[in-house]
């Protein structure tokens, strides 16, 4: 699809001479920052959307304020909406003036266990914002790609159902595949309120691509991490882990021994196949998208990557998983990469733990955990390399 000629903006730089523009929903969040940033750098025009909502749902320490204040002093051109995607006229306001050429779709309440004590807020802004969203995209701008960030909780607990093999640090699937690819159904299992709501938004997304033809993407996504992440104890585990590892706060691990895997994905590497997919858009197609086999991590592993960094983790181990939570979850990224042949990853697990550890460690003044950091080892031939942050 080619870029749509937008003659009111001004765009000092463009994409191949033009302009074109973008909006992204839940712009200060992990996933919404980083698109930001990576359209911005290859000169969109970036307009984005976030009601710092996410302070609502996890306090102070979720608030995602601090990060729309940087977007908005290191580039120029972005602009900021800072309304709630269930008000839906705002939102038909939005689109109807802007007429983007791209959307990006990340605003949402994102944690399973928190969905189950705010079941109305949930489902209004995780499947109703998202309706909102695409009515007013079919209505203004129906021809230009819409990403939206799904998850692998629409398959609810049925990854559990296959068989598994238990290892020495980690669970892995008795049946050699590589991981769970689109085939796997969403029907007949336990999703939790979050997954429901999830479920009802990646439903929307296809069916608007199926029955309007218009060009949405579903991508239904692993582990999203990276350095800008607001890491809570309902959201964010990687994040949170190494967050609890560098400051030196004790963590729970709910269930399965500490042996429960999940692929990791840079956000940035998120951002990038969103523009292969503008590019070459599909409508109504799902993909599955994580950091599929090559990073993916058991928490054990993650413990003892971080001890190697010199991070020991002060951890307890908890009898009871959390529900519906998966023993291994590993994405099967075939489809995605058959079909974006160009898109690469970036971020491998030490480049992405370096970068993690150096960002906690930096805003950390406490002398602790530059002691903690001294008194590092040598990490065991095979094992993850221990990164040296800049920052250190
Ligand atoms: N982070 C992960 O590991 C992960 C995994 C799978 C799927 N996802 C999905 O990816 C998307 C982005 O995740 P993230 O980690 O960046 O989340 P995030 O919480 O960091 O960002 C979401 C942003 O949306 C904003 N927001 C929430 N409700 C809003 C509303 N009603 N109106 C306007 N803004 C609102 C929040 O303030 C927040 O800044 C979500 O849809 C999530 O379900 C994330």
């Amino acid at each position: 699809m080619l870029p749509q000629k937008i003659p009111s903006l001004s765009c000092s730089q463009g994409v191949g001479g033009v302009c074109v523009k973008a909006i992204v929903t839940g712009s200060g969040g992990l996933v919404g920052s980083a698109c930001v940033r990576f359209l911005a750098e290859q000169g969109w025009q970036v307009i984005g959307l976030d009601n710092n909502m996410r302070q609502e749902f996890f306090g102070p320490q979720g608030s995602t304020s601090s990060e729309v204040v940087s977007l908005r002093h290191s580039l120029p051109t972005y602009r900021h909406h800072s309304f709630d995607i269930r008000d839906r006229q705002k939102m038909r306001d939005l689109l109807r003036a802007e007429r983007p050429d791209f959307i990006i779709h990340t605003a949402a309440q994102p944690s399973h266990d928190k969905a189950s004590a705010i079941p109305y807020d949930d489902f209004d802004i995780n499947a109703v914002g998202t309706l909102n969203l695409l009515v007013a995209a079919r209505d203004f701008c129906p021809e230009s790609p819409i990403c939206f960030t799904s998850t692998n909780k629409v398959y609810g607990d049925r990854p559990n159902t296959v068989p598994l093999r238990e290892l020495e640090t980690r669970f892995d699937y008795a049946d050699g595949r590589d991981g769970i690819d689109e085939s796997m159904s969403i029907d007949a299992s336990l999703h939790s309120l979050f997954g429901a709501s999830k479920v009802s938004a990646d439903m929307l997304c296809q069916e608007f691509g199926r029955y309007y033809n218009m060009p949405t993407g579903i991508f239904r996504c692993g582990c999203l991490t990276g350095p800008h992440h607001a890491a809570v104890e309902l959201h964010g585990y990687l994040a949170y882990i190494v967050l609890c590892a560098v400051r030196g706060r004790p963590y729970s691990v709910f269930g399965y021994h500490g042996k429960q895997v999940r692929d990791q994905i840079h956000c940035t590497d998120v951002a990038s196949l969103f523009l292969e997919f503008y590019k070459s858009p599909r409508p109504g197609e799902v993909f599955n998208l994580g950091g599929g086999r090559a990073n993916s991590l058991s928490i054990l592993e993650t413990v003892a990557a971080l001890d190697d960094m010199g991070f020991q983790l002060k951890y307890e181990m908890l009898p009871q998983h959390r529900i519906g939570d998966h023993i291994c979850y590993i994405s099967d990224l075939s489809k995605v990469r058959a079909a974006y042949p160009s898109w690469e990853m970036q971020y491998d697990l030490p480049r992405l733990l370096s970068e993690m550890v150096a960002q906690y460690y930096s805003s950390e003044a406490a002398p602790a955990a530059k002691k903690r950091f001294r008194r590092r080892r040598q990490p065991a031939a095979g094992q993850l390399p221990r990164p040296l942050p800049e920052a250190l």
